[in-house]
This record gives structure tokens, C-alpha cells and sequence, in this order.
């Protein structure tokens, strides 16, 4: 089948999570790479277990995944495999999170984490030209003590990490937690951005706005029982890094017909399409694209505002922005569906 406009046109993914990108295959391979038992023996029972009744039923699959990734290998490897994958899906920029939490407590060298994800990021770019960085994650489960000892240990790195992001689970750990956290990266001159609004009330979105002064919102989709909030990221043009996908596996929205992305879109939000945890949702970011688009009856202005959007958001300098932008209008001149 030929792809669609919107899959065939160059865009940024900003919200996926590098654990959460394992795929079945690898993981069983890295497993027995790795000497790590774990309770599946095939792809396809792997595949059986992805069935959530909410987020925190996901993380614990997910987290329980993890544990094959050991080696700075095993990083590089789990990188590399995601930027070729989502390059298929025509991604030029990638803004990953990867979560040290998830592997240092097993005895996993925080270098191995970031060289072998860091190494991915300049080969792919060198091979295949895509750009794009790490998000670093912290857990927002863990304690701020914890946290701070995350960025303390990725200081050596500083000027190779692009942001810092809050992840896990989000009912009763709000951003407040983490207000020294984020004073400290964005002393280091990182990029802030984090989980609210996902399964968490509005006021998580505001506290991470106000107080974690974070410049876009992972998730984000419950804003919408706050109308004051919604006219306040649409006139602040806050990105909200939408994962239509995810959002239906883990019943933050009963159905992708009944996602708010279209009327948020309306509202003037800037919304942007992106994949969180693609084996574990059932798809990378074109799938969650084609899917929107057939479930909520998206126009092409809408698709290409929803791309442009990516652009928009990135945490990318203003010359390769335009450079992107420019790309995209040349392939996709405003009007054309
Ligand atoms: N929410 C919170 N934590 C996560 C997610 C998510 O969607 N994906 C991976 N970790
Ligand atoms: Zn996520």
C-alpha cells in the first residue's frame, strides 16, 4: 500500500521512551545474550501480555522488560534498532528518554546507559542523517534525593543530554516533588520537559508549567477538564507530546474516536503525534498518525499542522527548524491533501 502524505513526509517523534521501544524479538534475544530468565519463552506470548488495564498495569511489564538490558551494548543495540525503525516511518528527529533508574539499581554502570545510547545517536546520524538526543527520565515514583543523584551522576554528560523528563506513575507523585530537580538541569542548561495529565489531574499540568517551568507537556490530554488550562496552553502554545496509541491501550480514552486530539488541535494547542512505547501500544509514530487520522476524520490542514507542530516543538536551534520546516512545505505545499 503506498503510505499517505502524512506518513511519507519528514517529521519528529519527541516522546518515546528507549526502553519502551524493545521489541519482542530483541528482548528474547538479549535475554539469552544475557543469561537473564525471564517468564516468556516466545514473541507471541510476550505479545499476549500486552493487555492493560491502566497505566501502572503497563509499567510493571515494562520495568520487568528492562531487565535484559545490562552491557553498553545492549544500549547502542536498543538505540540503533529504534532511529532505523523510525526512519521507516520518515522521523529526521528523535528526542528519546531513557531511564538510568531502570537499570543502576540492577548494578548496570550508569555509563554503559548513556555511551551505548549516545554511540546510537551518532552513528544513526552519521549513517542516515536523522538528528535528535536523550531525554534523561527520572522516576517519578523514586524519591527527589534519588533524582537529584541521577543528574549529579550525569553531569560528565551535561553537554550531551538534550533534556530532562519525569516518567512512571503519575497519581500522587506530582511535579512539586521535583522542583530542586529541575532548578538543578536547567542550571546545567538542559531542556525540561515531563509527564502530566495523563492519568494525573490538570493542576499536575499546571504545577509542572508553573513550578518545574518545563517547555512542553508529555501527555498532557486531561488538560481538557480545566477549560481555563486549555485557553492557557493554547495561548502560551505549550506542545503537548500526544501518543494516540498509548493513550487508548492504557483507557485514558475508551476508543481513538473518542481522543481529544482533534478538538485540542481546534482549540489551538500545539499538538504533536508521537508513539511512548510502540511494541507495548501497537505501533510507531506513522501508525499512530494513520490510525487518528482515519478514527477522528482529520483533514490535511490538520495533518500537516499536527507535523509542522513536531517541528515546532523540538528542541532544536532555529536554522535547522527552518531547515525542517522548509523541507516539509516544499513536499507538502499548504492545501494539498
Ligand atoms: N507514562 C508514564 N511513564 C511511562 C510511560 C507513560 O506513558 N511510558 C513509559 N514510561
Ligand atoms: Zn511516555
Amino acid at each position: 500500500m503506498t503510505p499517505s502524505l502524512v506518513e511519507a513526509v519528514p517529521k519528529a517523534e519527541l516522546h518515546i521512551h528507549l526502553e519502551g521501544s524493545l521489541e519482542p524479538d530483541m528482548l528474547l534475544a538479549l535475554a539469552a545474550r544475557n543469561k537473564v530468565d525471564i517468564p516468556y519463552k516466545t514473541a507471541d506470548e510476550l505479545r499476549a501480555a500486552y493487555d492493560f488495564a491502566n497505566l501502572q498495569e503497563f509499567l510493571e511489564l515494562y520495568w520487568a522488560g528492562q531487565s535484559v538490558l545490562i552491557t553498553e551494548r545492549d544500549f547502542y543495540d536498543l538505540t540503533y534498532a529504534y532511529l532505523t525503525r523510525a526512519r521507516q516511518d520518515n522521523v529526521v528527529h528523535a528526542e528519546a528518554y531513557i531511564l538510568p533508574q531502570g537499570h543502576t539499581p540492577r548494578g548496570v554502570p550508569f555509563a554503559a546507559v548513556l555511551d551505548g545510547a549516545l554511540a546510537a545517536f551518532a552513528e544513526a546520524q552519521r549513517d542516515f542523517g536523522i538528528t535528535g538526543g536523550l531525554i534523561l527520565g527520572l522516576n517519578r515514583h523514586e524519591s527527589e534525593d534519588a533524582a537529584l543523584d541521577v543528574v549529579r551522576q550525569a553531569r560528565p554528560w551535561r553537554d550531551r543530554i538534550l533534556a530532562l523528563g519525569l516518567e512512571g506513575p503519575e497519581k500522587g507523585n506530582p511535579p512539586s516533588k521535583f522542583v530542586r530537580v529541575y532548578d538543578a538541569a536547567r542550571d546545567l542548561g538542559w531542556h525540561l520537559t515531563a509527564h502530566a495529565g495523563e492519568e494525573g489531574p490538570p493542576a499536575y499540568i499546571v504545577e509542572a508549567l508553573d513550578l518545574l517551568k518545563v517547555e512542553r507537556i508529555d501527555h498532557g490530554v486531561r488538560c481538557d477538564r480545566d477549560p481555563l488550562l486549555v485557553r492557557r496552553l493554547a495561548e502560551e502554545r505549550v506542545p503537548l507530546t500526544v501518543c494516540p496509541l498509548s493513550n487508548v491501550m492504557l483507557k485514558v480514552f475508551p476508543n481513538l474516536a473518542q481522543h481529544n486530539l482533534r478538538r485540542l488541535l481546534r482549540a489551538g494547542l500545539c499538538v504533536t503525534v508521537n508513539s511512548d512505547d510502540p511494541p507495548y501500544f501497537g505501533g510507531y509514530v506513522n501508525a499512530n498518525y494513520a490510525q487518528s487520522v482515519k478514527a477522528l476524520g482529520l483533514t490535511a490542514a490538520e495533518q500537516q499542522r499536527l507535523v509542522r507542530n513536531g517541528f515546532e516543538a523540538a528542541f532544536i536551534d532555529d536554522e535547522l527548524r527552518e531547515r525542517y520546516l522548509g523541507d516539509l512545505d516544499r513536499l507538502w505545499p499548504a492545501g494539498k491533501a
